[in-house]
């Protein structure tokens, strides 16, 4: 096993991707960046590489804030602290670019502004086409996004081409069901080696992860600590999960915050984290998960929490019931 090495002595497992020995090896934790607003997210960034010790980061050209994220890594890495090849970076291409033809400018753009010549990781943010801008959503009269008659085969064949020529190190998908991924492993001549998937115990999806585990997929959980400031902030009446008494009480037990027993629940069911935090406090305290062990029965009580409940639900915006 390869690991990073905190100046602590923590050392976070890194994991191969599929059957290819071509990229990078993945930490298992990263740092997830949707919602770090602009003004903040450098010095984030910043901490979390040189302080925090992340080597792995999550990013996205539909967050608004890869210009500021690449503004710090050009920096880190022209001063030569960290080398850019230490760091797994993963971007996404948006729903606006998966016409064949705009898939490599995507890239391009994604590259440009994160100041690196390569991806380690990119994934199709979601399934879905759309035309227009980034960040354009045309909605029909009844509400329903209007989509672009783009199949997710042109898609993946330029993102194959992205990876014969150098681009990316490799290529995945994000929010794919079982159906989705049997369709695209059924032309797909480079397999994903990765799907980004809502995870944490309210939405444990057991059996998409067995799936993609059988299938030589790693899984990234996303939202892992279920956006407990959004949750809150927003007045909405969805549960908080870091305040669900289950979770509470095996924090107490371990003496070790919600936070850490969610993300320790993730990785110990072999799936790859990214908790998004601007905070340094966070941001140390998510890595130290590798210095305690939760029991079966503890694993068994935050499984059996699942009560399917996404915080991140396409329909709510695009009228599209993708999970449903
Ligand atoms: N592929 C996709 O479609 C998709 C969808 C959603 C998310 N993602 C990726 O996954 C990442 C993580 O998901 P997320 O941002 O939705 O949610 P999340 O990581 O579950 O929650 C983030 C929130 O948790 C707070 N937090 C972090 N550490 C904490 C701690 N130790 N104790 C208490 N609160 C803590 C953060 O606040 P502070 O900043 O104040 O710490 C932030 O508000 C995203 O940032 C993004 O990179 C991908």
């Amino acid at each position: 096993m390869e690991y990073v090495t905190l100046n602590t002595g923590v050392k976070i497992p890194r994991i191969g991707l599929g059957n290819s020995n071509r990229g990078n090896k993945i930490p298992q934790v990263g740092l997830g960046t949707w919602k770090a607003q602009p003004n903040q997210v450098g010095e984030a960034v910043r901490f979390a590489l040189e302080e925090a010790g992340y080597r792995h980061l999550d990013c996205a050209p539909i967050y608004f804030n890869e210009k500021e994220i690449g503004e710090v890594l050009g920096q880190i890495f022209r001063e030569g602290k960290i080398k850019r090849e230490e760091v797994f970076i993963t971007s996404k291409l948006w729903n606006n670019a998966h016409a064949a033809k705009d898939v490599e400018p995507a890239l391009g753009k994604t590259l440009d502004d994160l100041q690196i010549d390569y991806l380690d990781l990119y994934l199709v943010h979601w399934g879905v086409a759309i035309k227009g801008n980034i960040g354009e959503e045309h909605l029909d009269a009844t509400g329903t996004l209007i989509s672009a008659p783009v199949s997710i085969q042109e898609t993946w064949e330029a993102m194959e081409a992205l990876v014969a020529k150098g681009l990316v190190k490799a290529v995945g998908v994000s929010n794919f069901t079982a159906p989705m991924l049997l369709d695209l492993l059924s032309y797909a001549e480079i397999a994903p080696v990765v799907n980004q998937i809502e995870l944490h115990p309210y939405n444990a999806q057991t059996r998409l992860v067995e799936f993609c585990h059988n299938k030589n997929i790693a899984v990234i959980a996303y939202s892992p600590l279920g956006r407990p400031r959004s949750v809150i902030n927003s007045g909405s009446r969805l549960p908080v999960l870091i305040q669900d008494p289950v979770v509470m009480n095996i924090a107490k037990a371990h003496g070790k915050s919600e936070a850490q027993i969610l993300l320790r629940w993730a990785v110990q069911r072999n799936t790859i984290v990214i908790p998004k935090s601007m905070n340094p406090e966070n941001m140390k305290s998510n890595l130290l998960i590798f210095d305690f062990e939760l029991t079966g029965q503890e694993m068994q009580a935050l499984t059996n929490l699942d009560r399917k409940l996404r915080y991140v639900n396409p329909y709510d915006w695009w009228k599209i019931p993708y999970f449903d």
